[in-house]
């Protein structure tokens, strides 16, 4: 996993047998499916692990899915071959190109949406800025998009209001109405406002977490050494 603040890189020091203290889920409402035609699953990073059970729906469904998946280089690549076993077509792209095309996911959506069989439905998880960018780029075509906002979650249970976002002019919060909006709808100025507010905490918060691993690391080998 990549160890990114204090939970992930918590989660990676996790040995056989430990353990997280609680587990909820699953929350908000189920994806809605059905057979569109053709559906392309876009996803970044992290967000590929949560496009895989979609693009496996929507391919039960009947649709021809087409999966574009984004990472920031080659290593970061993730479930390809996962994708490859449910959709029709995957393509990866990175921003170093490293791997598959060099660019954004958005240089590989582009010739579809623009092309002889453009999709009916396109959904798009992962990072803020990405899911903005397609939902711009589909708005003029009219092409129905759907963006997956867990990614502003914190506690997902409805009760810290730190998911609230603003669609289509109402108040919504993700982890109760969604994660699934209309991309077209969704107010990204606002949520990229959002992103940011808790950035100090996130810190303060890997600051103690590294601090306390650098004190057990050294009181481990203080009583080595006696
Ligand atoms: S994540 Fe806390 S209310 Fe939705």
């Amino acid at each position: 996993m990549q160890g990114i603040g204090r939970t992930t890189k918590d989660m990676n020091r996790k040995e056989k047998g430990d353990h997280l203290q609680d587990l909820v889920g699953p929350l908000g409402t189920a994806t809605h499916i059905e057979n569109w035609g053709r559906a392309v699953v876009v996803s970044g990073g992290v967000g590929t692990a949560e496009a895989l059970p979609i693009a496996r729906a929507m391919k039960a469904a009947g649709n021809h899915v087409i999966s574009i998946i984004g990472a920031r280089t080659k290593e970061l690549v993730i479930a390809e071959q996962l994708m490859a076993e449910i959709c029709d077509e995957v393509i990866i792209t990175t921003d170093d190109g490293s791997y598959g095309t060099k660019g954004l996911v958005t240089t590989a959506l582009e010739p579809i949406i623009t092309g002889d069989q453009p999709p009916q439905m396109i959904l798009a998880v992962g990072p803020l800025p990405m899911m903005s960018a397609v939902a711009d780029m589909t708005r003029p075509l009219g092409i129905k998009t759907v963006v997956s906002l867990n990614t502003i979650m914190i506690d997902g249970t409805g009760m810290c209001g730190g998911c609230r976002a603003t669609v289509g002019g109402e108040t919504v919060f993700v982890c109760v109405d969604g994660p699934e909006f209309d991309a077209h709808q969704v107010d990204f100025n606002e949520l990229r406002q959002r992103g940011s507010i808790y950035r100090e905490h996130e810190r303060q918060s890997l600051d103690d977490f590294l601090e306390r691993c650098r004190l057990e690391t050294a009181a481990e080998e203080t009583s080595k050494a006696r």
